[in-house]
This record gives structure tokens, C-alpha cells and sequence, in this order.
């Protein structure tokens, strides 16, 4: 049988499809529609220190290319996550990653300092161990939260942080609302990120035109679902030439041959995001559809089905 699992960096994971943080709350909402065991991990909703109330509503609108949001990091805190999310999470047979946010780099690093408690299994309680940290350095939505991913030195600082502050794998969420990604990611591999995921939302906006208004409640949102495919295909593209680093895409993913765009462009895993919120299965039939491929291609690992002949044709490598 061809083998899904995937290593980028220290983190091994069983397959190569996880579900994007923000589309999949924190697992339980899901259970009785997902096998949890069919995803390659799942990444929940940003916490930060301290639990947020989020952006004023509308927070969410459906554009005719996407969906705009502007959740701004509503969420219940880290101690929360700690008590009512980690022990739940950590039994699942998946791996399951923390998604941390701070307005302060020190922020960050407490946060990450906490969860290094998760670093190990706990057999006597029947947990895993928490797969990583992916640090979302990247929300449009949120004063002093997306600045970390728009200058290189905070990059690089606050990703130096979180790695002195913890064992666990660190994944950095990068912003596409930048001129040059290649640089911030570079910024992100220097600090000791393991990988990056590649991309957060676009930021866009909705207008009413009958009552002259923008339709969210704090004016901007950021842009997710296919319409940004190509402009995170490109992301992921140029990253993937230039800094030696594992690559998480994101973006619009909705179909098996997205997911194999994304792993030509250079991606070894990616996330599935806005999809989840129409098919919250649609990881697990990706996951099942990657090895019908591997089949078809003959390839016995992902490693040799990104490098197979037939898939690189035409891209120059
Ligand atoms: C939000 O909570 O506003 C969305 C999260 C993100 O874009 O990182």
C-alpha cells in the first residue's frame, strides 16, 4: 500500500491533510460528522492569553468568489483551551496542534512555555502529545496581531521566542497581505520555525451599495475560499524556490487536484479551510482520493509522487 505519511521537519504526521484553524472550532463540534482518524491533523481556533470577544458583528459574508470574515479572534483563553479543549483534543487518533496568538512577543512565549507541558504523552490519561504550535502571526482582523508577519525582524523574533520556549514542533502562519513572502518565511526559518503554513486570508472587503455601508461590522475582512487558490498557489510556489523550509498551503482548496497543486507547487501538506464549512468530510475523501492517485502514479510515497516525472512536468524543475 502506498504510504500518506509525511515528515516536515521534526513533525511526522499520517497523511498530508489537516484542517485549517477557524473552520473547525476545536474538533468536538465535528464529531459526529468526521473520522477524526482520516486527517492528517487538525489545527483549532487561535487561542490567545487571555479569552477575547472578537469583532462586532456582521463577522462573516459570502462574496460571489469567497467568503470575508472578521471573527477577530473570538475565543474562550488560553486557560480555557487548557482545561475544556486539550484533554479532549489530545485523545483524538489524529494529531492536534495549538494555534496561539499575542499582541506581545513575551505573550507568545508564555503561551508557548505553558503548553510545553503537552511536549509528552500522557499514557495514565490517555493522551497524546500535542502535535505543535502553529503561531498565527498573520490575522488581518486584529490590531497588533498580523504586524509580527509583516516586518522580518518580528518575524524572526517571535518565532525565536516560542522555539527557546518550548520542545514542540513550530509552525509559523504567515499573511499574504505583504509585498515579498519569501522574505518573511525566510525570517520565520532563521527564528527556528520547523515549517510555515502558507497563507492566511486576503484582506477584502463587502459593499452594500443600496445603504452605501461595508457589510462587516469593522469594515475589512479577510478573503478565503477559491478565489484565492492562485495567489496561494503563487505563495507557496515562490517560498518553496528560495528558503529551505516544510510548506503547509492553504488556500481554496476544495478538490483532490487543488491538493495536488499545492503539493507540485512545493507544499508537503496542506489545510483545509473555508471547504469545511459546506463539507466538514471533505479532508477525509481528499485523504482517501490522495491514495487513489499514489495507486494510479505508482508511487509508493508522497515524497516520490511530488518529484514523480509526470506531475513536474512543465514546471522547470
Ligand atoms: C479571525 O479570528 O479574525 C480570523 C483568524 C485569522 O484570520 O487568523
Amino acid at each position: 500500500m502506498p504510504s500518506l505519511s509525511v515528515s516536515l521537519g521534526r513533525l511526522q504526521l499520517s497523511n498530508p491533510i489537516l484542517v485549517a484553524s477557524g473552520t473547525f472550532g476545536y474538533a468536538r463540534e465535528m464529531e459526529e460528522y468526521v473520522d477524526f482518524s482520516q486527517l492528517g491533523g487538525i489545527i483549532p481556533k487561535t487561542i490567545t492569553q487571555e479569552p477575547r470577544i472578537g469583532n462586532p458583528p456582521p463577522r462573516t459574508v459570502e462574496t460571489s468568489a469567497g467568503m470575508l470574515n472578521s471573527i477577530g479572534l473570538d475565543n474562550d483563553g488560553l486557560e480555557v483551551f487548557i482545561e475544556k479543549h486539550i484533554p479532549y483534543l489530545l485523545s483524538l487518533p489524529t494529531a492536534a496542534f495549538a494555534n496561539i496568538a499575542g499582541r506581545e512577543v513575551e505573550e507568545f512565549a508564555q503561551m508557548a512555555e505553558r503548553l510545553d507541558a503537552w511536549s509528552t504523552p500522557k499514557p495514565e490519561a490517555g493522551l497524546n502529545a500535542l502535535a505543535g504550535l502553529e503561531l498565527n502571526i498573520s490575522c488581518p482582523n486584529v490590531s497588533g496581531g498580523v504586524d509580527f508577519g509583516t516586518n522580518p525582524d518580528s518575524a524572526r523574533n517571535v518565532v525565536a521566542a516560542v522555539r527557546n520556549s518550548t520542545s514542540l514542533p513550530v509552525i509559523a502562519k504567515l499573511t499574504p497581505n505583504i509585498t515579498n513572502i519569501v522574505e518573511i518565511a525566510q525570517a520565520a526559518k532563521e527564528g527556528g520555525a520547523d515549517a510555515v503554513s502558507l497563507v492566511n486570508t486576503f484582506q477584502g472587503m463587502a459593499i452594500n451599495w443600496r445603504t452605501r455601508k461595508p457589510i462587516l461590522g469593522r469594515i475589512l475582512g479577510g478573503l478565503s475560499g477559491p478565489a484565492i487558490k492562485p495567489l496561494a498557489l503563487r505563495c507557496v510556489w515562490q517560498v518553496s524556490h528560495a528558503v529551505d523550509i516544510p510548506i503547509i498551503g492553504i488556500g481554496g482548496i476544495q478538490s483532490i487536484d487543488d491538493v495536488m497543486e499545492f503539493l507540485v507547487a512545493g507544499a508537503s501538506a496542506v489545510q483545509i479551510g473555508t471547504a469545511n464549512f459546506y463539507n466538514p468530510k471533505l479532508s477525509g475523501t481528499l485523504a482517501e482520493a490522495l491514495h487513489q492517485i499514489m495507486a494510479e502514479e505508482k508511487c509508493n510515497s508522497l515524497a516520490e509522487l511530488r518529484r514523480c516525472e509526470g506531475v513536474r512536468a512543465g514546471l522547470g524543475e
